[in-house]
């Protein structure tokens, strides 16, 4: 309809032109015109049947490496050390590891970055308070912990009592300047958080190329500012140096300090040096940054400063961000005392209600497997309710909805793996031999399959969606359907009780379904399991 538009044709003869000159028979039954304009088409059968043929035969899983990998860099998670991990850090972590999985799973060379925040003034006052405050032995219980109370003592004393912040201010100098004691508690403060953070990748099953936090910049922030000044692109702003932008509409009103009066360099100065960084030692084609909405001001700028920096690198910058996690009450998401949700104890409670449904749907399981089906279900259930909503809106965090079996959930997707593998394995129990071997051959005659087969070849097509538009919300829709086209065929065709041949059939039919689901949900982050 557009094109006739922009031709000034009529449509119906321009579709008719289109008609002619289309070659698709080995896809497509007679195409033909319809309607003001429109071209039906109709996916041959045999081509439908030949494709799954081909997957359950090992073939390929309904999607392809792309023809031009490209290099990625993402940049996600970047917690703040000696803080704990929230809520907010958790979108992040799962966005920015499905990408990197989507990536990976497409063919191009991925690099991950956790660019975690080791570096500014809080430092300061947390050497006050290790100085003068630390409790030792809740330091080896709890390091986070510990350190984010001594944090809050000094932080509420400094408001309080200018001396405080005065030591906080010299013990901040001494640390920049290089003070011996200063960094080795510093450093000591580093490796304790890594602990917590590794204990909680770990659990999410999240691994990272690079760790390379804001301080290992530290020595290349000078010379990206003396580089900023040389090419007239900071200037002097009451003792300050800073990057005005009177050229772009939207940044006019927004100037970007690179350096504070105090002759301290900022967040800005450090996104820009660690750009440069990387963009020397990794060639990248694109680099993306995982953060929270409430950063897209300072991405603006850092893209902005970038491009009139190094006109000369064509590499594609992309700030990813997302909303915020809202509790019930619509505001955002606390814990019942007010403090924000820490994200091992989010993870605990998940596990331990995913238990409970467990335990209930299945008593006779022996406790471990219990234990360990409610952890896949758990972690399973966090993750997704992270990913199904459109990542740029605020969603409500529900702990009933999330854990739900039925509806648009993990433990549904995972219920559905878990029906695949059991028709197979109960195949295999009544004595039908089924593996998927070159003799398989799918045959697909009613409704049921037809679409079912159907939605399985539009896998690679969504997987391409989510790398290209960073929304891994199409794949968990996507998996939706493709488990409400399962249970519709697995209601609706007989797969046990049918003829061998169809049998056969349909059996392969249950296992690329599965296949497909678990894969899936793998490029989700999410675990699946045998049974349930
Ligand atoms: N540490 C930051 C925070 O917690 C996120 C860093 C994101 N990455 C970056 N290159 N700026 O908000």
């Amino acid at each position: 309809m557009s094109l006739a538009k922009s031709l000034k044709r009529n449509p119906r003869q321009l579709a008719a032109d289109v008609l002619a000159r289309l070659e698709v028979r080995d896809l497509c039954d007679a195409v033909e015109v319809a309607g003001a304009g429109f071209l039906n088409f109709r996916i041959r059968a045999e081509m439908l049947c030949g494709q799954v043929t081909d997957a359950a035969r090992g073939g390929h899983l309904f999607f392809t490496h792309c023809p031009n990998p490209r290099t990625i860099v993402v940049d996600f998670s970047s917690p703040n050390v000696a803080k704990p991990m929230h809520v907010g850090h958790i979108r992040s972590t799962v966005l920015g590891d499905c990408l990197n999985r989507v990536l990976r799973l497409l063919g191009h060379r991925v690099i991950t970055d956790n660019h975690i925040g080791d570096w500014g003034t809080q430092f300061g006052k947390l050497l006050v308070g290790w100085k003068s405050n630390l409790d030792r032995a809740k330091l080896d219980s709890d390091p986070i912990g510990e350190m984010e109370r001594i944090y809050k003592l000094v932080n509420a004393a400094s408001e309080a009592d200018p001396a405080v912040m005065n030591a906080a201010r010299q013990e901040l100098v001494k640390l920049q300047a290089g003070d011996a004691e200063n960094l080795a508690i510093w450093r000591e403060m580093i490796a304790l958080s890594q602990r917590q953070f590794d204990a909680i990748y770990s659990r999410l099953g999240v691994r990272f190329d690079h760790a390379l936090g804001e301080s290992f910049y530290n020595s290349k922030l000078k010379p990206v500012v003396s580089e900023l000044e040389a090419s007239g692109l900071a200037k002097d702003s009451e003792g300050a140096k800073a990057v005005f932008f009177d050229d772009v509409p939207e940044l006019k009103a927004h100037p970007a300090l690179v350096q504070k009066s105090d002759g301290a360099a900022n967040y800005t100065t450090t996104d820009l040096a660690t750009l440069q960084y990387r963009i020397e030692n990794w060639k990248p084609d694109e680099i993306i940054y995982v953060t929270d909405g409430r950063q897209q001001l300072h991405f603006k700028q850092l893209f902005a400063i970038f491009r009139r920096w190094h006109p000369e690198i064509k590499a594609r910058l992309v700030h990813v961000w997302f909303g915020s996690i809202l509790g019930e009450d619509g505001k955002p998401f606390k814990t019942r005392s007010g403090e924000t949700v820490k994200l091992d104890e989010l993870l605990d409670e998940a596990q331990e209600r995913a238990l409970a449904v467990v335990s209930q749907k299945n008593p006779d399981l022996d406790d471990q497997s219990k234990r360990e089906i409610a952890r896949i279900i758990g972690i399973g259930a966090v993750k997704y309710a992270d990913l199904l909503p459109n990542r740029q809106s605020d969603y409500v965090f529900s702990w009933d909805k999330m854990l739900a079996l039925s509806g648009n959930t993990a433990p549904y997707l995972q219920y559905a793996y878990t029906r695949t593998r059991g028709i197979l394995r109960k195949a295999g129990e009544d004595g039908v031999p089924w593996t998927n071997s070159m003799e398989t051959c799918v045959e697909l005659k009613t409704e049921p399959e037809l679409s079912l087969a159907k939605h399985l070849l539009n896998f690679g097509l969504v997987l391409e969606m989510v790398a290209s538009e960073y929304r891994p919300n199409y794949l968990c829709n996507y998996l939706y359907d493709l488990a409400a086209h399962f249970a519709r065929f697995f209601e609706q065709c007989p797969v046990l009780k049918a003829e061998p041949a169809e049998r056969a059939s349909r059996l392969a039919l249950c296992d690329v379904t599965g296949r497909a689901l678990k894969e899936g949900l793998q490029i989700l982050g999410i675990e699946t399991s045998e049974r349930m």
